[in-house]
């Protein structure tokens, strides 16, 4: 039986063990499949050796295999968006999408039914020939979004990494990147209006090498950012494989970078903003924007760039953060008090809902929905909103009854930065323990929902946060394989009755872990970090007992 991850929904093979054998096949692509041909010849044509060439009409095909791609739309009546069918016989190889998504993942599919050494970028081996196993495979994802976050702006991850990051989302049929560009201690996507936010805010002189309580300092500068054009390449390449790329710009918190380069951004009459440089430590800070209309033209400007560069088919979702905005100089500042008083708000709180729903209506205006963080729904969420559920489900159970969508991504549960293991050997281990079995058993739909409210869970995201992740290796370490639980979550259905199988996932993960090795992935191996995946003495922030609010 093949190992394949995630879970399709339905598989059966021979018995018998029957293959096809596929020595330099065909590639017939049916109308709408170019995208999937062209993947294929570029990744199987790789891996192989193999052109895949057109059959030519009129033309016998000489006993080569055929590898059939077709769109067959009445798919979805049953089966729903992004379905699929792959029918292995020994002749020939079928590959039917209910839309070109679905033709992908059958694609993606079929590439692991060849085998670890199909995830090659070059043939290992002289010999062409591959083994098919004879059978059929019938597929749907549970959810729509699925979805990874990778936080670019503690740690920059250069547009190589990203482009990397997609094709590893997409072999594990997942179809959301999320892009956290800006932070206290970052700024990553290059604004040609404010030039300063990457000239000044994507640098900073170091970074503390550990978590909060670590004495360390790593005392070479970090930073970069990308330029449009390589976030043009980036938007691509990911709509490519079926990948929607959400930017997030986090406003009003999170925003010392864009401070240190542009000081009238601050609280001006409590700090001196001038006086501030992007954030060399970690943690949540009190610089956060002044609440003045000047504030919000400059990053109506912000956001106009970025809807240029992330069309609306690619992300009608714009994500603007509002996690973790401390109060404090907004308290202390009477320019701030004096805006309260005008616009009539509830005090503080009402200022932050205030930011929030004048971008709700502006992202409207412009036929975007806005996206944030469940601290959005304090002081009322804008209709069409859209919440991303961190603290917990409290906060998307609560967005979901009152009508509005939402993605699961509980800290206690999805957040990939959180330590893999309890042992002294984890590398800088933060918060609670999350094994590969605890990411497995996570659901994303509390019980608690009413199927009303429920299916506005449009599906769930893992998110990494990088301050103790320097660079793509430690990425690698804290995603993976916990990811691949994480995909089988999303995409394959919860059994009826009972309970996910771990036992037949984790045997399933033994030729998983063979196509990471193959794939260059720098994964947790199951005994624990190998000794250069250790930082010996350098302090985390870990978290005893069990996560609370779960
Ligand atoms: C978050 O983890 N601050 C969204």
């Amino acid at each position: 039986m093949p190992e394949l991850i995630p879970q399709p929904r339905y598989a059966r093979f021979a018995p018998d063990g029957g293959a096809c054998v596929l020595d330099d096949p065909l590639l017939d692509a049916g109308p709408g499949t170019e995208g999937t041909a062209r993947w294929l010849r570029r990744e199987l044509g790789a891996a192989t050796g193999w052109d895949l060439p057109a059959p030519e009409a009129g033309h016998a095909d000489g006993g080569r295999v055929v590898i059939r791609l077709a769109l067959r739309p009445e798919l979805a009546r049953g089966a729903g968006a992004e379905s699929y069918e792959l029918r292995v016989t020994r002749e020939r190889v079928l590959l039917e999408g209910a839309d070109p998504a679905g033709l992908f993942y059958a694609a993606q599919t079929l590439r692991q039914l060849l085998g670890p050494e199909a995830h090659r970028r070059a043939p290992a081996t002289p010999d062409r020939r591959r083994r098919l196993p004879v059978g059929e495979v019938r597929d749907a994802p549970r959810f729509g979004w699925r979805g990874l976050m990778l936080d670019v702006a503690r740690h920059f991850m250069p547009k190589d990494g990203v482009l990397r990051y997609i094709d590893l989302l997409a072999a594990h049929k997942l179809n959301v990147l999320h892009l956290h560009l800006t932070d206290d201690q970052g700024w990553r996507i290059e604004i040609k209006r404010h030039p300063r936010l990457t000239e000044v805010g994507a640098w900073r002189p170091r970074s503390r090498w550990g978590h909060r309580a670590s004495p360390l300092w790593n005392e070479t500068p970090h930073g970069g950012f990308y330029t449009q054009e390589d976030v043009r390449e980036i938007v691509a390449y990911a709509a490519e494989r079926h990948v929607r790329v959400v930017p997030e710009i986090d406003v009003p918190g999170h925003s010392q970078a864009a401070i240190a380069a542009y000081p009238e951004l601050g609280n001006t009459d409590v700090v001196d903003t001038a006086a501030l440089q992007v954030w060399d430590d970690w943690g949540i800070n009190e610089n956060v924007l002044a609440p003045t209309e000047a504030v919000l033209r400059f990053y109506e400007g912000v956001f106009e760039e970025l809807l240029e560069l992330f069309p609306a088919e690619v992300s009608p979702f714009v994500h603007v953060g509002g996690d973790e905005c401390p109060k404090e100089q907004w308290r202390a500042s009477a320019l701030a008090q004096e805006r309260i008083r005008e616009l009539g708000v509830d005090g503080e709180d009402g200022l932050q809902s205030w930011f929030i729903r004048h971008f709700d209506g502006w992202l409207a205006e412009r036929g975007r929905r806005l996206i944030g963080w469940d601290e959005i729904l304090e002081g009322g969420l804008a209709p069409g909103a859209a919440v991303s559920s961190w603290r917990g489900y409290a906060g998307g159970i609560a967005a979901a009854e009152a009508g509005h969508d939402v993605v699961m991504c509980p800290e206690q549960h999805v957040y990939l930065d959180h330590r893999q293991a309890g042992g002294p050997d984890e590398p800088m281990p933060i918060g609670y323990v999350r094994t590969l079995e605890d990411v497995y058993r996570f659901e994303p739909v509390p019980p608690k929902l009413s199927p009303e409210a429920a299916s506005r869970v449009l599906g769930a995201q893992a998110n990494v946060w990088t301050e103790v992740m320097e660079n793509q290796s430690r990425v690698d370490y804290q995603v993976f394989p916990r990811l691949a639980a994480f995909a089988e979550v999303v995409w394959s259905r919860l059994p009826e009755p009972g309970e996910r199988d771990y036992a037949d996932f984790e045997a399933r993960m033994g030729a998983h872990y063979r196509r990471l090795d193959v794939l260059g992935v720098d994964y947790r191996r199951p005994g624990g970090p190998l000794p250069w995946q250790r930082r010996p003495g350098v302090l985390g922030r870990p978290m005893e007992g069990e996560p609370p609010n779960v």
